[in-house]
């Protein structure tokens, strides 16, 4: 069986390792190519993640970069097409809800290609966020369709996808979680002394909604700098958000609100586990702090991973410095609560969605 892979962006590449490397074990039954997009490219976005996560290097490199909506979506799908042309395989695997996994499974559905979707039927029920009209119509084309969770199966039968189509497979990224931690334990003791703090608070934001308005984003900010005076904050900056604070002219005045470079798969993990509290608006770093069962709060005004909020340690907060210092002070002053792993993000969902392929 002829599998395609796609990646593009920094959450994809720990969803597809731990398939990809389940894969290879049966190399009677799968021949791989691992495509990237090149949608993240810097080295902090991409490549440390392929020597971290012992991902291949990539096949082919559509080498898109960055760009409005329509253009890299364009671009994905115009350099892409030659290449499923000429590889010709049996299934194109597509990971999560980034332009890379729409624009991939658009060209491959024209082109009468079977497409298999990771982490498929997720829904925020919020259009105005790029990721929910990529989940959709990457699972209105999806010919094989694996879950994480139960909520997404309702709501993929509730969209007309017929449930044969649909397995409940759990959260691979939980694979990759398992098998790191370990490592990410060693990656603790050369951080522990840069950041030799009891207790602090790791951020991470990302989202239009939250950094592309200046005003926003300076009631966030203003909120991080009034917390660190009591809990230090370790916030590493994506370039979305390095980019928009340079054009708004915000920079933090406490020393304690530290801003730090993007991080490494392991080094970010090392840091989740020892973390007083995250603030994210990350889809994975939810799920992550829920397996780790470290309290997170959301700064979105809603979530396609509920499972998170309802069985994990997620809560959702405004994005206004408001509520974001009294939701951060509550939860540093709270004792832990309870919370459970949803069924099924146990390590071993790549295990079953490779059983799954060599059933079809
Ligand atoms: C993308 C995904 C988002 C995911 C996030 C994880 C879409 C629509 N969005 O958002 O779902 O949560 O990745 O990080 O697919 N840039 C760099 N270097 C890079 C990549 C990007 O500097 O390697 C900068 C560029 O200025 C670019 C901006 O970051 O314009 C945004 O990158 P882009 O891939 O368009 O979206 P993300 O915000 O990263």
């Amino acid at each position: 069986m002829r599998i395609l892979h796609v990646v593009g962006a920094r959450p994809n590449f720990m969803k597809a390792a731990p398939i990809i490397r389940e894969m290879a074990r049966y190399s009677n039954e799968f021949q791989q190519l691992l495509v990237h997009t090149g949608q993240h490219y810097a080295p902090i976005m991409s490549q440390v993640f392929f020597e971290e996560l012992d991902l291949p290097q990539p096949d082919v490199n559509l080498d898109v970069g960055s760009g409005s909506h329509a253009w890299q979506t364009a671009q994905i799908m115009m350099r892409f097409e030659p290449v499923l042309l000429d590889y010709k395989p049996d299934w194109i695997v597509v990971y999560g809800d980034v332009n890379s996994t729409l624009a991939c499974s658009l060209v491959s559905s024209k082109l009468d290609f079977k497409v298999a979707h990771v982490e498929a039927g997720l829904r925020s029920f919020d259009r105005s966020m790029p990721e929910e009209i990529n989940r959709l119509v990457t699972d209105q084309i999806a010919e094989l369709l694996f879950t994480p969770s139960e909520d997404a199966d309702s709501n993929l039968k509730r969209e007309g996808i017929k449930l044969d189509q649909v397995h409940l497979v759990g959260n691979v990224m939980i694979d990759t979680l398992v098998q790191l931690m370990p490592k990410a334990q060693t990656n603790w003791f050369q951080l522990a002394p840069k950041f030799p703090y009891k207790r602090y608070v790791l951020v991470t934001l990302h989202r239009p909604a939250n950094v592309d308005h200046p005003a926003i984003l300076a009631e966030i900010m203003s909120a991080l700098e009034s917390v660190s005076s009591e809990v230090p904050v370790l916030f590493p900056v994506h370039p979305r958000t390095k980019e928009r604070m340079k054009e708004f002219g915000l920079k933090p005045k406490n020393p304690r609100l530290i801003l730090l470079d993007p991080l490494s798969y392991l080094d970010f993990l090392a840091l989740q586990v020892h973390a007083a509290l995250v603030l994210t608006d990350s889809g994975g770093i939810q799920e992550e702090t829920t397996y780790l069962g470290i309290p997170c709060l959301t700064a979105r005004p809603n979530t396609e991973r509920p499972v998170t909020i309802t069985l994990g340690t997620n809560q959702l907060v405004e994005s206004n410095t408001e509520a974001l210092i009294n939701a951060m002070q509550t939860k540093l002053r709270a004792p832990k609560e309870p919370h459970s792993l949803p069924p099924q993000w146990d390590g071993h969902t790549a295990v079953r969605i490779v059983r799954i392929f060599l059933q079809v």
